[in-house]
């Protein structure tokens, strides 16, 4: 099997992890253990932390809201991998205060060490905005988000490039990740071996770029690791000349095709069904009403619809294959067929 990055030998490192509990950090966190980097994971109070004890791993518990617990976690760090965030919130504000605040904190902190370390900020395809006609977006493009999420993402960015003359700072936008433990993309999964049916929005030939979150954390740490850093000066502009990188697979498939592959996935068929676009922007007004009734933001949301509308999402992995190495694994279908086979192995199909 290829793997994502392939030219470079590992090198051990003392690192931090924000986000740890997440989808992605958890990926992230058992691939740096796997190589013997000494890991500091940032945890919230509220988050029990029910992973494998490690000699390796240490848990500091900590907010990207309260700086001296990030004080704590950074301190002698060499790489701070920062994934913490809100992919989803009630209010723009929110979502803000916790992208682009948390980001100029943990951002701060690291720049008043003696030794600063590597700050790897995991942005999103979101942030630079959706493609425009028909090419994917690259790192030279000005950022154009569509969504609150996608300039919360943004904000986030220019908060950590803000700090690039004092701090190493290298950002990575990837595109839709899913793979095992992933509940977004297991959603369609789920509806289409359940219906066989495929609900597709306004956003019927719309390109998709993806990746397997195993292929983007290896690509992570050797962004950190060998990467171009963000210039003292980039803050400035709309686009980043060095610093930035997208990891994503060679395929690019549109939503429905993406249906298709997911069936093919589980074995089972599937019928794409158009849904009018106004019937997806009710359903999702509804999915809102219903999130801010629970307090809590619904999967489905107009933010998202304001993405899955806005045209194409996808993105060049050229910068990183000419700089670091990176070859796009083209594996999309085994890499479906074996997230299908995790989930029906944890009970998720
Ligand atoms: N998943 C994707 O498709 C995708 C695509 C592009 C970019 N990204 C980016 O990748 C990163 C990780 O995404 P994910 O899918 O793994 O997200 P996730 O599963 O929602 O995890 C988010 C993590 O952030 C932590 N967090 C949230 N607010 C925090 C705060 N105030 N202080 C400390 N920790 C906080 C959460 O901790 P708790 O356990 O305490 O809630 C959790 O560990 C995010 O920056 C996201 O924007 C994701």
């Amino acid at each position: 099997m290829r793997t994502a990055v392939s030219r470079f030998d590992p090198v051990m490192s003392r690192v931090v992890v924000t986000g740890a509990t997440g989808f992605i950090g958890q990926h992230l966190v058992e691939h740096l253990l796997e190589r013997g980097d000494q890991v500091t994971c940032l945890v919230r109070r509220s988050s029990p932390w029910d992973r494998r004890r490690s000699p390796q791993l240490r848990v500091c518990h900590g907010d990207l809201a309260d700086r001296d617990s990030l004080r704590a976690a950074v301190a002698d760090a060499e790489i701070v991998y920062h994934l913490a965030a809100l992919v989803r919130a009630l209010d723009y504000e929110t979502m803000l205060d916790t992208n682009a605040g948390g980001t100029r904190n943990l951002a701060s902190v690291c720049a008043e060490m003696s030794r600063p370390p590597t700050l790897l900020l995991v942005s999103s395809l979101a942030a630079a905005g959706p493609t425009t006609n028909g090419r994917a977006v690259d790192e030279q493009d000005p950022a154009r988000p569509v969504s609150n999420y996608g300039r919360s993402k943004r904000a986030a960015e220019l908060a950590a490039a803000a700090f690039a003359d004092r701090l190493p700072v290298t950002i990575v936008r990837p595109p839709i990740v899913f793979g095992p433990g992933d509940r977004d993309l297991w959603q369609m999964f789920r509806s289409i071996s359940r219906t066989h049916v495929h609900p597709v929005a306004g956003y019927r030939r719309s390109r998709f770029s993806l990746i397997d979150v195993r292929d983007l954390v290896a690509a992570l740490v050797v962004a950190a690791e060998r990467g171009t850093r963000v210039g003292p000066d980039d803050d400035l502009r709309d686009a980043f000349a060095s610093g930035c990188y997208y990891f994503a697979q060679q395929e690019r498939p549109t939503y429905e095709e993406l249906g298709r592959r997911v069936a093919a996935a589980m074995d089972c068929r599937v019928l794409p069904i158009v849904v009018p676009a106004a019937l997806a922007w009710s359903l999702a007004s509804a999915s809102d009403l219903a999130g801010r009734l629970r307090g809590q933001a619904s999967l489905v949301n107009f933010d998202k619809l304001r993405e899955a509308t806005a045209g194409g999402w996808t993105c060049s992995t050229a910068r990183a294959e000419r700089e670091l190495g990176f070859e796009p694994p083209n594996g999309l279908d085994q890499r479906l067929r074996e997230t299908a086979q995790w989930y029906r192995q944890a009970g998720w199909l």
